[in-house]
């Protein structure tokens, strides 16, 4: 028995906001972001738009492309780290939303790399027999918890959502590894500090600016290329195959340098990595199935390809999934 992505879809936000645009917020250029990160623009959601409403959304698409109907849903899992609330999970919103009333729901919270967990989990929970079709997103709002007066982050983040449906097939699709990790030693690199039980919401949070991401982009950036590297190598070789397998890399998109580096590594070609961080930027746990919706919808990828998704995040967390689409 295999496990099959029945069904996938994505939603950005309409609003774009291009390098342009920012010159004029922070003291930065087109030319510094384009030749230091790759990205073009970001998508950003509106005031009223919540991660839910995102994920609702790709959730829709996805549900629509599965030629499915929400009752059938058993399990809702959102990855994000920008949660409408902090309870209840954005998850249970994305089920009223879908009126899915026969699912479970529940939010992970792995940052950038929350996708690739939360495939993992979805797989697992098929295998084992305790549901038969899930639902899995990755939805981020990181606008919301962005500092615009920080040019060290505004300029990497952008808004997104991206969902696909599990279920059991007897086909050749499947999720044929995942290789999941963690250290939490470098937890201080990237984080938001503000609003838990560790600094709970206060006037002097506010102040003192505690409810924005903060990173160490200079740090994260090695940490990540070896990382996801390292990632991807054994998510392929627990697969049982070799790079020369894969048909496409689909590589969570925080920096284009860091995606360059990553290939080398691996000794791929860049024709063999999918890139769309020039329009979106990074939206932490979207990032890897919108792109793999694309990719799909563009034809690079067609059904029996094998793709590797591999990313890299907050925690810090990393992790790859290798599926036979
Ligand atoms: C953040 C990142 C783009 C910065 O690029 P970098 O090449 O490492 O740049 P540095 O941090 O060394 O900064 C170089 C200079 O550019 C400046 N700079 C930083 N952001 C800038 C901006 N938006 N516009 C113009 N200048 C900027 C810095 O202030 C610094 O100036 P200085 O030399 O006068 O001090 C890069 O480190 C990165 O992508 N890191 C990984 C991020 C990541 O993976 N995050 C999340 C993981 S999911």
């Amino acid at each position: 028995m295999g496990i099959e992505i029945i069904g996938i879809g994505s939603y950005l936000p309409e609003k774009i906001l291009t390098n342009i645009d920012l010159e004029k917020l922070v003291e930065t250029s087109d030319e510094w972001i384009t030749t230091r990160t790759g990205i073009k623009e970001r998508r950003i959601a509106s005031e009223s738009e919540a991660t839910s409403d995102l994920a609702i959304k790709a959730a829709e698409r996805a549900i629509s492309n599965a030629k499915i109907s929400p009752e059938e849903i058993d399990a809702i899992i959102v990855a994000t780290i920008t949660p409408d609330m902090a309870f209840p999970s954005t998850a249970c919103f994305v089920q009223k939303g879908l009126k899915a009333v026969n699912s479970a729901a529940f939010d992970i919270s792995a940052a950038c790399s929350g996708f690739i967990y939360g495939l993992t989990i979805g797989k697992d929970l098929i295998k084992s027999g305790t549901f038969n079709t899930v639902l899995v997103i990755g939805g981020e709002t990181l606008s919301k918890i962005t500092d615009w007066h920080d040019r060290n982050t505004c300029v990497l983040l952008g808004d997104a959502a991206g969902a696909v449906i599990l279920r059991k097939t007897n086909s050749s699709s499947d999720i044929l590894s995942s290789y999941l990790g963690a250290n939490g030693n470098y937890s201080d690199l990237l984080l938001m500090p503000g609003g838990g039980s560790r600094n709970p919401t206060t006037h002097k949070t506010v102040d003192e600016q505690l409810h924005y991401l903060k990173m160490e982009g200079n740090k994260l950036f090695k940490i990540a290329v070896k990382a996801m590297a390292d990632s991807a190598q054994k998510a392929i070789a627990l697969a049982g195959i070799t790079c020369n397998d894969v048909n496409l890399i689909i590589p969570h998109q925080a920096n284009i340098r860091i995606v360059e580096a990553v290939a080398k590594l691996l000794n791929v070609s860049m024709d063999k990595v999918f890139l769309n961080i020039h329009k979106y930027g990074n939206t932490s746990a979207a990032t890897t199935p919108v792109a793999l919706e694309e990719a799909i919808r563009e034809g690079k990828v067609k059904k029996g390809d094998i793709v590797t998704l591999v990313a890299f995040g907050g925690g810090l967390t990393w992790g790859a999934v290798v599926i036979r689409l």
